[in-house]
């Protein structure tokens, strides 16, 4: 049990552990989430956060990953759709919107 659960946790971090590519991560945000959250990061959606003043960028990359992946009130949830691997590409290029 205790060795399945490390098992799952290594191939997981290693999965992430891939350097991000903030290309891909611009393809996928302008498919997925420009509709709410604006091609630059300005929100469309009233009550998304405003990315180019940084909002809720100063979290770690795992906690991104991890409401991406569970969704927030009326943001889905992308566990199935993304891949982490995919999310972190997002994660890395919303981190270019702030200005
Ligand atoms: C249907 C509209 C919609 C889509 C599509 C959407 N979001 Fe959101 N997102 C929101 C809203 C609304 C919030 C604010 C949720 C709240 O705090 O109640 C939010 C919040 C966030 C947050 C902040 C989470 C936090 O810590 O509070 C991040 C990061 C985020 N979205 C990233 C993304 C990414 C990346 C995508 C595309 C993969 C995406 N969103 C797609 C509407 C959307």
């Amino acid at each position: 049990m205790h060795t399945l659960l490390l098992l799952t946790l290594m191939m997981g971090t290693a999965a992430i552990a891939d350097a991000a590519d903030i290309n891909k991560g611009a393809l996928i945000y302008s498919v997925h989430c420009a509709n709410c959250h604006g091609g630059s990061g300005a929100p469309v959606m009233p009550g998304s956060p405003n990315f180019q003043r940084g909002e809720k960028l100063l979290q770690a990359d795992f906690a991104l990953l991890a409401s991406i992946r569970r969704g927030k009130n009326a943001m889905p949830a992308y566990m199935g759709l993304l891949r982490d691997q995919e999310i972190m590409d997002v994660v890395a290029y919303l981190r270019t919107l702030q200005r």
